[in-house]
């Protein structure tokens, strides 16, 4: 092992170095699309609870870990807790997963990539263009009773949702499931009857059949006041209703355009394997030139820049009309449109935003001196970046994304289909704001990829001694050839879509879920346990000296009890062994 281990330049290196590797698609890509899927507002609040109760504890420990260890994870774990005690399962583990998020992660960037690029040469015009002509076509040629109902239609698809949602949650989890199961059958044209001897589907069935007239009530009522609103309002001005009529037609052209073109890149192995290598290649450039010179000093200059980004972003959203829609969305909590299970989702990604459970934090923080202090101060300040930055790019999206008629809850495509769809209406300025919006998308990503990167190729360096160019070059190349299977996995004509027969995930969504659901969450519940129960109350003492008791009391408290439970809670209902919304059901009915 070197006896020259490097460092971080300063302390604000660290920092930045560390909050750029949390920052990324987790935080740009990811939290706003489940927080549009989970209904904004209270989602919020339980994740900003996630964050502090569980997050920011695990977090600490990390860094502890990594300064006590003064080594990457494995190796810092064969330090600390010896080399027979088999605590390195964790460091393994983790560099397993490094190398697992590293494939699919450079795909997603790549995609970045390719989009900056086709928003440097204005993808979106040509689209823009014609559908503008066709929207003017409709609107010369529908009849106004068309109009009528394409506007009824618009207007009303959220409430008509929100109905069914809200109607829904008379039914316990497993009675919904039960009729699911049931009118699938139904559907494939089974006998009823026959299926109703089972008494669990016969009960589902007769549940959800007698309570069907109430959900059809709802919804012809709310269709019945659109219309009667949207014919008022075509007597009153008609040209007003063909204003929408175009616009929600011209809305509807581009988006459809907007999807294939990201479908085409998606299905297309050749073109996602290019741009993630040219990524890899970049993140592999960072990395061989070491933690100060290349790390440290990539994340100083991107992370502002991405700052700077951002902000951009959200002041020209803050003059958009759907700024203040926006702003509800996020921070008014709506109980309404919460299930259970978002509590879950909220935990996992506070895991995979933090960069957490897979020592990534451990070999950051083994780059800085034992014993230096202020540990918990970076910490917070690397939890507050990181969640700052996650509501920014919600405020960035958001505005522009209600000031154009999209659905919040559009899911993975938000990025790549929804604003793309707003820069197109914009014109010009949308041109400019699609690359600043890609743009950071990437730096965002090349921030966290390199720290993946470091991650992996550090067992090299500090395990077997071998020079970091020629670790980062092997390690770097092989996750790169990984991702390829990745970038193929949507490709019809390499049938990665059914790589396991009879099984539905893609395997590019089977290594995200494998990741962000199981190794993440196990890695970082065997941390907890390891920095609260196990370490040696020492160097836990030694490397909160600079705390008051109070807070290295509630950090210890933390750890040992309130992550590691929470933690389990979520691996058990992902085994199946419990159901949170099952038990949260009867808990409130
Ligand atoms: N935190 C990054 C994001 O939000 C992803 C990431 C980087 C990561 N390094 C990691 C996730 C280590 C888990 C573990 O996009």
């Amino acid at each position: 092992m070197s006896q020259q281990r490097s460092q971080w330049g300063s302390r604000v290196g660290f920092i930045l170095a560390a909050s750029g590797s949390a920052v990324g698609l987790g935080n740009i890509w990811k939290f706003p699309y489940i927080t549009g899927e989970n209904g904004g507002g209270l989602f919020v609040l339980i994740y900003l609870a996630c964050i502090i109760l569980v997050g920011l504890p695990i977090l600490v420990a990390e860094i502890m870990i990594g300064r006590a260890g003064q080594s990457q994870p494995i190796l810092a774990f064969h330090k600390i807790a010896g080399r027979r005690t088999g605590w390195s399962i964790v460091g393994w583990l983790g560099v397993l997963s490094g190398f697992i998020i590293g494939s699919f992660y450079i795909v997603v960037a790549g995609w970045a990539m390719d989009y900056t690029l086709k928003s440097v040469v204005g993808f979106t015009n040509p689209m823009a263009e014609q559908a503008e002509t066709q929207a003017l076509v409709y609107r010369a040629t529908a009849s106004d009773q068309d109009m009528q109902e394409l506007v009824v239609e618009h207007r009303t698809r959220y409430e008509l949702d929100r109905a069914e949602r809200n109607w829904r949650r008379q039914f316990s989890p497993s009675t919904w499931s039960h009729w699911n199961d049931y009118k699938s059958a139904v559907e494939a044209d089974a006998d009823p009857e026959k299926l109703k001897e089972h008494t669990g589907i016969a009960a589902a069935a007769n549940q959800v059949e007698a309570a069907q007239g109430q959900l059809k009530e709802a919804q012809d009522e709310i269709l019945k006041s659109s219309r009667a609103e949207v014919s008022e309002l075509s007597k009153a001005s008609p040209i007003e209703l063909r204003d929408e009529a175009e616009t929600i037609k011209r809305r509807m052209l581009i988006r459809d355009q907007v999807t294939s073109v990201f479908m085409q890149l998606l299905g297309d192995g050749w073109t996602s394997t290019f741009w993630a290598g040219l990524f890899m290649f970049i993140a592999i450039l960072v990395v061989a030139n070491g933690i100060s010179s290349g790390i440290e000093r990539t994340c100083r200059v991107l992370m502002p820049l991405l700052i700077l980004c951002i902000m951009t972003l959200v002041v020209y959203g803050f003059f958009q009309t759907g700024f203040n829609q926006a702003l509800a969305f996020v921070f008014k909590p709506d109980p309404t449109s919460l299930e259970p299970k978002s509590v879950l989702e909220a935990l996992g990604h506070a895991f995979f935003t933090l960069s957490l459970g897979m020592g990534a934090m451990i070999t950051y923080g083994s780059y800085q001196r034992s014993q230096s202090g202020g540990l918990v101060g970076e910490s917070v300040a690397i939890a507050g970046l990181d969640t700052g930055i996650a509501l920014l790019a919600c405020m960035m999206m958001f505005p522009i994304i209600f000031s154009y008629g999209q659905d919040p809850s559009g899911g993975p495509g938000l990025v790549f289909m929804s604003m793309p769809l707003a820069f197109a209406e914009m014109g010009e300025i949308g041109m400019l704001l699609g690359i600043i919006f890609f743009g950071l998308l990437v730096f965002a990503a090349l921030t966290s990829a390199i720290s993946i990167l470091e991650v992996v190729a550090s067992y090299l360096i500090d395990g077997h001694g071998w020079s970091r160019h020629k670790s980062v070059w092997i390690i770097g190349g092989s996750i790169f050839g990984f991702g390829i299977i990745s970038a193929f996995a949507n490709s019809a004509g390499f049938k990665m879509t059914s790589w396991l027969p009879g099984y539905g995930q893609s395997f590019f969504d089977t290594m995200d879920l494998l990741t962000s659901n199981w190794m993440l969450p196990l890695g970082g519940l065997l941390i907890a346990i390891y920095a609260g129960w196990v370490l040696p109350a020492r160097i836990r003492k030694n490397e909160l000296s600079d705390l008051s008791g109070f807070v290295a009391g509630a950090w210890l408290f933390l750890v040992r009890f309130v992550a590691p439970i929470l933690v389990i809670i979520v691996l058990l209902d992902k085994i199946g062994l419990i159901d949170v919304d099952e038990i949260s059901f009867h808990l409130m009915h």
